[in-house]
């Protein structure tokens, strides 16, 4: 496993890391999740990705029985607030309040007196960003977390919360998560120019697009038994995105790529996104323990530009560019 710098703190990741999304608490058994979480620290994986949200509150429970035990010092647990975890109006956004008693019950469900980074998982139009910038800070402070980041927030609005910082002599924000793969490029226009002059790294979910760019989803034909595509908890809702014919045909074509350069789909996937500097790491998601030692191969492949020229060709259309898609809600969820 090959590690990078967080954008630029001196904060050390692994290049890919592991998140626990639609899996832990939902769709996997908790045996399995276990299972997945050793597999990861097995094959090098020493950053761990969460949510509040996460299947109600139950993915950090989980992901906190999994590492218990382990060296918090070799850990990097990374978790995230703004989305709903209770039915009250202050039960979500980025409100002072919410930060505050989110970032207790976070630490309480994963077992650990600090998280070493704090981010905010969408932008909240309905808080001052000062307030969230100043409770970010006071968690900080309060050493509950060691760095904050954001997730899913346009460029203007990483900016004017690096302004913030700037006058208030606040600590920066070292981190972006949004969604980045070879299908969703949305990022590089406007998010990727700003952070790369402002020291922030990206760290991307679903890089493999959620399992589609394995390749196992067949252009006609029913998702295979037990994928993403069939979780009815909630996966299914989410991979539809990307469940169409004309996109699910395009990966198809990869299939030779991947050949020829040794790599598996996935493997591809993942090296794909991690060609782009940037990008601090990916966070892969697993529903079992040998799809994280698959797709850990991909760390320290480098990718020639002829090959990524082929991508391109091959995928054409289906990729998605317009940085119009990164949205947080305009009010909150
Ligand atoms: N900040 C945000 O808003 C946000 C949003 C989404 C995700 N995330 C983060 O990103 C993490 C990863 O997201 P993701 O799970 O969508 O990532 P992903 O790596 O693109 O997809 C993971 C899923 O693909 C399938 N898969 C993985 N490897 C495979 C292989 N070798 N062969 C066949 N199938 C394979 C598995 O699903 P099945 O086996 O069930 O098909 C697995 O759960 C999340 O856990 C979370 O930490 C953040």
């Amino acid at each position: 496993m090959e590690f990078r710098y967080l954008g630029r703190s001196g904060l050390k990741i692994s290049e890919i890391a592991y998140g626990n999304w639609i899996t832990h608490g939902s769709q996997v058994e908790e045996d399995t999740a276990v299972a997945c979480v050793h597999a990861a620290l097995d094959e090098g994986i020493t950053t761990f990705d969460t949510a509040d949200v996460y299947a109600g509150t139950r993915a950090e429970t989980v992901l906190g029985r999994a590492l218990k035990g382990q060296r918090r010092e070799s850990l990097e647990i990374f978790t995230k607030v703004y989305w709903p975890t209770g039915p009250g109006p202050n039960d979500r956004g980025l409100s002072r309040k919410h930060i505050m008693e989110s970032i207790n019950g976070s630490l309480s469900r994963l077992g650990t007196d600090y998280v070493d980074l704090y981010q905010a998982h969408r932008f909240d139009h309905e808080t001052p960003l000062e307030e969230t910038m100043r409770a970010f800070e006071d968690v900080v402070r309060q050493g509950k977390a060691l760095y904050i980041g954001v997730s899913e927030w346009r460029a203007e609005e990483i900016a004017a919360a690096l302004k913030i910082a700037e006058e208030r002599g606040f600590d920066r924000i070292i981190s972006s998560q949004p969604q980045y793969s070879m299908l969703h490029r949305v990022i590089e226009a406007e998010v990727v120019p700003l952070c790369e002059r402002e020291g922030i790294g990206q760290i991307v979910w679903s890089p493999i697009a959620q399992g589609v760019l394995t390749g196992k989803y067949l252009p006609g034909q029913a998702p295979p038994p037990g994928s993403r595509a069939t979780d009815d908890k909630s996966g299914a809702d989410f991979v539809k995105t990307w469940m169409r014919d004309e996109i699910l045909d395009r990966v198809q074509g990869l299939r030779p790529i991947a050949q020829e350069a040794g790599l598996s789909m996935a493997q591809l996937a993942v090296a794909w996104v991690l060609q782009n500097p940037n990008v601090s790491a990916a966070i892969i998601g697993a529903s079992r323990p040998e799809q994280i030692r698959d797709n850990v191969k991909a760390s320290g492949v480098r990718l020639e530009k002829e090959l990524l020229a082929r991508v391109d060709e091959v995928l054409g259309d289906a990729v998605v560019r317009d940085p119009a898609h990164t949205q947080s809600p305009a009010t909150r969820p």
